[in-house]
């Protein structure tokens, strides 16, 4: 099972409501739920797999005979933290209940014993039928949390109870099943981003390449988990997300400042940026010609994170990332020690590897030895598993 306690297999069958578990797909993700979308193959005529792919940023699967070699009805079953199946038709549900497994969504649902709400929607008619009405009880009384349909205009012109129930209805019950709240409410999260660079001339600088993404998607969870979030973003071709105060800054010196003055009212402080270890000792205020471009003379780039550390309030947490080539255990323990982190994040960067990716693997490291393997995943997943740990500590 996921550590991070916010894998959702979104199932979809085949009602027309399909195409408004697209905004519920955008709304769950917005709330900081990882979602794995997967649609019956009826529903398909409805929304096609390419949408739900685009909109999850997952690989989409309808059938246990695709991706064989993965064997995802098993995979996918014990991944995920919780099944939201919206919208269930009459058929669905009578198949879940029946116990079939006729395609991948009813292989997962058996597969797997994670809390499962189903969310029907059918006309009046099918909804109040004897056959449906008893597929219901047996779903209730073994578990399931069935929604109960909202009532009003349904897909012809006549109204009744069966319609989808608006997407923030289905939302709350979920989170209550879930009791994943904002359980960073009154936590202020200052994180940093990116890669600095240090000018030489107006035109060159040096840098380095970090995109910044592990940074925005710990900005996006800490937000989705309630958090009040500063952003201290160096160079980064990422947008704004709404809600996090954003300070976009360019060298290692603007970074400190913004840091510095953010510093106090942060419960926790992450450093995932990657900062330059050294400057242009001189800034050439005008172009450096070809001929006069033969070596820079440096100087050391102040440890943020030291600095920082030396100015730290009682309680406060601090994460540290490592990106190592080699030797990565030994470097990050000694790094966790020489820089007093709480927990440090060591990835395997050899070859260029990670940066830019949306993906990433490597190790938890808590200053009081104990090691989490981070095995490959999203860099989303990756923040929650981080917030999970900075929550620990906090107390
Ligand atoms: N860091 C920092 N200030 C610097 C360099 C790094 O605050 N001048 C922070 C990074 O944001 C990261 C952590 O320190 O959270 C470790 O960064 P890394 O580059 O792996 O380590 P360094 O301290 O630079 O050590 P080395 O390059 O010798 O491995």
């Amino acid at each position: 099972m996921s550590k991070s306690g916010r894998e959702v297999v979104l199932g979809v069958g085949g009602g027309i409501a399909a195409y408004k578990s697209c905004d519920l797909l955008r709304r769950m993700q917005e709330q900081g739920y990882l979602v794995t979308v997967v649609p019956t193959p009826s529903s398909l005529n409805f929304v096609g797999s390419a949408t739900w792919e685009a909109l999850s940023g997952r690989a989409v699967y309808t059938q246990v005979w695709e991706n064989v070699p993965d064997v995802t009805h098993v995979q996918l079953a014990e991944h995920a933290n919780f099944f939201l199946i919206a919208p269930a038709t009459a058929d669905l549900i009578a198949r879940i209940a029946v116990g079939r497994a006729d395609d991948l969504l009813t292989n997962l649902v058996l597969a797997t014993t994670v809390p499962i709400m189903i969310v029907p929607a059918m006309h009046t008619a099918m909804w109040n039928n004897p056959a449906t009405v008893a597929n219901v009880a047996t779903l209730r009384s073994r578990g399931y949390h069935v929604m109960e349909p909202a009532v009003g205009r349904l897909t012809g012109s006549d109204s009744g109870q069966g319609r989808f129930p608006e997407t923030v209805a289905i939302l709350d019950e979920f989170e209550s099943i879930t009791k994943k709240k904002k359980d960073l409410t009154g936590r202020t999260i200052l994180i940093s981003a990116g890669g600095t660079r240090e000018p030489i001339d107006p035109v060159r600088f040096i840098g380095n390449r970090s995109s910044g993404k592990q940074g925005f998607a710990l900005a996006q969870a800490a937000l989705s988990r309630g958090a009040e979030v500063i952003l201290v973003a160096a160079n980064c071709e990422l947008s704004d997300i709404p809600g996090v105060a954003t300070i976009r800054v360019e060298s290692a010196d603007e970074m400190l400042n913004a840091l510095l003055i953010n510093l106090d009212k942060a419960d926790v402080v992450i450093m995932s940026a990657a900062v330059a270890d050294a400057k242009p000792k001189h800034f050439a205020k005008e172009k450096i010609k070809k001929a006069l471009f033969g070596s820079i003379e440096l100087e050391a780039n102040p440890d943020l994170l030291l600095t920082l550390i030396g100015k730290r309030h009682k309680g406060q947490i601090f994460v540290g990332f490592a990106a190592e080539t080699q030797e990565h255990m030994i470097s990050a323990k000694a790094k966790i020690e020489k820089k007093d982190l709480d927990l440090l994040y060591l990835n395997d960067v050899s070859g260029g590897a990670i940066f830019g990716s949306d993906s990433t693997s490597g190790s938890i490291l808590a200053r009081n030895g104990e090691i989490i393997p981070v095995d490959e995943m999203s860099k989303d997943t990756l923040s929650h598993l981080l917030l999970d740990q900075a929550l620990h500590k906090l107390g």
